[in-house]
């Protein structure tokens, strides 16, 4: 029998490990059903972990998050750990477990599910149907970039700096997922830069053109970033995968993210490159924050997160079929018209997060 798949679930802050345990019944319902075993381990990172080791990313998870086939990361930060110094807030932890990682690579899925098409800002007809790929970089451009920092410059006056820098291999590799991606979608990458601009990003455009012309099947299109937020709350189905910076992709998915109704409900994928015996290092996260204002309550939506999981079955275990069977099960709770309060609307069934779990497992169970 194959080994069991080993995970490290890292809850962290806020709503983190109250949506982590809805997973965890998704997990053991997969062993139960599906014959498939995981080793879940737990660990700590972010502001509950400095609050226990002083340290937002202790030297065993790192180690841990090395030796597990794959991460599973709840969420960071919270006004409790605001005022610590810069290197000890949660951020840093997160920050440093992708960079420790290497996870160069950050897929953000922008999908509108049919039963929350009403929910979004924008008009239905804009944003029925969405499924869009944000492709964001995720270990370099500005935020490692050096040198970076805040000077005293005598009196009263600082100077603040940061360095976008990117070299070509690291814009080659990201473009290489692109259209990967792109290969098993609609076959079209838009890349984004501001290389009207920022140097760092002229040469980002001239690389992804010549990775482009590796991939000739796939349409390669390129938009300044001012342009591109504007175009995904204009038409945003003009997209099919986008690749972009750190900082962009940061900023672009979000505004993604909202495209679909809500943050509560989109997963992430962090991954790294694969090892000589293709091991790839992985790390999943739902793209919300710990929300500290409603933790605690029970009443997050823990979708994003079970759908990060989903992404885990999908990409880091090649498990397509129990992927798509998770992933139904959530469009299927959805359609029965169960909501957490962040998505909820007139006429549907508010719901806690426990009873959205146990929803997500009762559709999985009904389908199996
Ligand atoms: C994200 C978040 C993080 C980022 C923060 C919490 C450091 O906004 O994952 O998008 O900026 O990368
Ligand atoms: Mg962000």
């Amino acid at each position: 029998m194959a080994a069991n798949k080993s995970v490290l679930f890292l809850p962290g802050d806020g709503i983190g490990a109250e949506v982590a345990a809805e997973v965890k019944k998704v997990i053991d319902w997969m062993g139960d059903n599906r014959a498939l075993e995981f080793d879940v381990t737990d660990g700590l990172i972010g502001g509950t972990a400095y609050d226990q080791t002083g340290s937002p990313l202790p030297r065993e998870t790192i180690e841990a998050a090395h030796a597990a086939d794959a991460v599973l990361l709840g969420a960071v930060g919270g006004p409790k750990w605001e005022t610590l110094p810069f290197e000890d807030q949660p951020e840093r932890g997160l920050l440093g477990i992708r960079k420790e990682m290497g996870l160069f690579a950050n897929l953000r899925p922008a999908l509108v599910f049919d039963a929350l098409a009403d929910a979004s800002t924008l008009k239905y007809d804009v944003v029925a149907g969405l499924d869009i790929m944000i492709l964001r970089e995720l270990s370099s451009g500005i935020y490692f970039g050096e040198p970076r920092g805040i000077e005293d410059l005598g009196g009263d006056r600082r100077r603040g700096y940061n360095t976008l820098t990117y070299t070509s291999d690291e814009v080659r590799r990201i473009g290489e997922v692109a259209f990967d991606l792109a290969a098993k979608r609609n076959k079209r990458v838009c890349s984004i830069d501001k290389a009207n601009v920022l140097q760092a990003t002229v040469m980002w455009r001239e690389e992804m053109i010549k990775v482009g012309e590796r991939h000739p099947d796939i349409e390669l299109s390129h938009m300044y970033v001012d342009n591109a937020a504007m175009q995904l709350v204009r038409n945003p189905k003009q997209f099919d995968v986008v690749v972009t910076t750190n900082m962009f992709g940061d900023i672009l998915s979000d505004c993604a993210a909202m495209l679909t109704g809500s943050l509560g409900m989109l997963p992430s994928a962090s991954l790294g490159e694969p090892d000589e015996s293709g091991n790839r290092p992985a790390l999943y996260e739902p793209v919300h924050g710990s929300a500290p204002d409603i933790a605690g309550q029970g009443i997050a939506n823990p979708l994003a997160m079970i759908l990060s999981f989903s992404m885990m079955l999908r990409y880091s275990f090649d498990l397509a079929g129990e992927a798509d069977a998770v992933d139904a099960a959530v469009e299927a709770v959805l359609a029965k018209g169960l909501r957490t309060g962040d998505i909820m609307e007139d006429g549907k069934t508010r719901v806690s997060t426990e009873e959205m779990g146990a929803a997500v497992l009762a559709e999985l169970s009904a389908a199996a």
